[in-house]
């Protein structure tokens, strides 16, 4: 989607029918992992997203082959022919990916070396990679920092270790996991990451050839193997995308059926739903979402990791929750500014006060207390058009939602960003019956 802006008339409805495939969180790393295979991998249900060709474009320029297969959505990845590539080749590729950090392990392996640019990804925080160096170093690799990023090297090889993560951090997960499958000896990861796509791409690796047990309390167990050969695999579906549309139906007093959806990866969001005051039916082939009429609720949210409600969930539908009679409070406590988008809600009409340092007296369960911040939310508040900007990916989403959930017409500008994580936005939305134009 290569427009800048939509002018939304809002205050319809949005019903019918969509569809969501591999999610944007899972595809991505899964593409990584094909260069942990000494043969080709066949990755199907890949949505037509930005995140999915910056990384297409990582691991092109460094010789892996990526072609379209015959069904839509499968992607041929063949890293036989995997080579070094230059700095500045990566550099023009990464884009505002935060992937590129994943590459290390492999391209360690396969190369020995590997270059990673600075990374992008949305400003919803600080967004360190602490976690993912210090386990690599643990690895045996070599840190470099270069002016532009990290230059990563492993002299000796790279050996199983024991690993606790300060945090159960998704990217850093990924990361050990994708250098364990072939360092020499066991790895053994505490306080890992569980979310539903960290499990299919161990799901991904098993079929690669790799050893990897989920224990108890958040224990990974790798026993490092030789070789991997390729995979062949489904991606599981976007969870977010899925709760980001059940919000819109929710916020625009709607009906729309997510094809795709499975109640078995979105039990947490599920009950916030209904808890809001929506409804929704369980189908084998997706999840209907609908306002069943009558007053939303307020509800008193936290995010969490897995099983928990999941930080990505809490924007689009906080815009549901300006239209619920009452106070609602949702708490961030995974990243340190998530809360940004509401400042354009506000000019909507909403009424959302943010408190920075969260909640006084409201029991603090995380122990990174800095970062805990609360949204207030009363409603229910009409929302009126106006013209705004996206900031980030479900931020703008958001956005999206409230403008066609608000009485009159909103310019939504920048709304390139949502395409990194949103297939086909622009005729999901006009199959639902947004009303819209799009500016270039
Ligand atoms: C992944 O980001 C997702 N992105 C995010 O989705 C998602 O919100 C997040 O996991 C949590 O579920 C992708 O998978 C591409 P983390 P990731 O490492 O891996 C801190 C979206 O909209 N941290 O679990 O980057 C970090 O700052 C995106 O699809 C460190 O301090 O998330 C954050 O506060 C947004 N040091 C917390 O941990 C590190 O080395 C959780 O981050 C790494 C992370």
């Amino acid at each position: 989607m290569n427009i800048d802006s939509l002018t939304i008339d809002g205050g319809i409805p949005l019903t019918g029918r969509i569809q969501v495939r591999g999610a944007k969180n899972l595809v991505t790393k899964a593409m990584v992992a094909s260069l942990l295979g000494e043969s080709e991998s066949l990755l199907r249900g890949v949505p037509d997203i930005s995140d999915v060709r910056v990384v297409r474009g990582l691991l092109e320029v460094h010789g892996v082959s990526v072609s379209h297969g015959v069904e839509s959505g499968d992607l041929i990845l063949d890293p036989t022919n995997v080579r070094s590539a230059h700095m500045a080749d990566i550099d023009a590729h990464a884009g505002s990916s935060r992937i590129p950090i994943l590459f290390c392990g492999p391209l360690l392996h396969q190369l020995g070396e590997a270059f990673i640019p600075d990374l992008g990804g949305c400003r919803i925080g600080d967004r360190p990679i602490d976690f993912h160096l210090d386990a690599l170093r643990k690895f045996g690799a070599v840190v470099d920092k270069l002016p532009s990023g990290i230059h990563i090297t492993a002299p000796n090889g790279l050996t199983g270790a024991t690993i606790e993560l300060p945090y159960p951090s998704v990217g850093a997960t990924e990361q050990v996991l994708l250098t364990a499958t072939r360092a020499k000896g066991t790895t053994e990861l505490r306080n890992a990451a569980i979310e539903p796509e960290i499990m299919d791409l161990i799901a991904i690796l098993q079929k690669m050839g790799a050893i990897i047990s989920v224990e108890p309390n958040r224990v990974i167990l790798i026993e490092g193997v030789d070789r991997l050969d390729g995979y062949t695999h489904r991606a599981i579906f976007d969870r977010n995308e899925a709760a980001s549309w059940a919000s819109a139906a929710l916020a625009t007093k709607g009906d729309i059926m997510v094809e795709g959806a499975k109640q078995e990866h979105m039990m947490t969001f599920l009950n916030v739903y209904r808890k809001a005051g929506g409804k929704f039916d369980i189908y084998e082939d997706g999840i209907r979402f609908y306002h069943p009429g009558g007053e939303l609720k307020p509800v008193v949210i936290e995010t969490d990791v897995h099983p928990g409600f999941m930080t990505d969930w809490q924007q689009p539908l906080i815009v549901a929750l300006t239209q619920a009679t009452g106070e609602s409070i949702v708490h961030e406590t995974v990243y340190e500014n998530r809360f940004g988008f509401t400042d354009a809600l506000i000019e909507m009409g909403a009424d959302i006060t943010v408190h920075k340092n969260g909640l006084d007296g409201t029991p603090r369960r995380v122990p990174r207390r800095d970062l805990e911040q609360a949204a207030v939310i009363v409603g229910p508040t009409p929302l009126h058009g106006a013209d705004i900007e996206v900031p980030d990916l479900r931020g703008g989403f958001s956005h999206l939602i409230a403008a066609v959930t608000a009485d009159g017409r909103s310019r939504v500008s920048n709304v390139g960003i949502i395409s990194r994580g949103y297939e086909n936005l622009l005729e999901k939305l006009e199959a639902l019956g947004a009303r819209f134009t799009a500016e270039g």
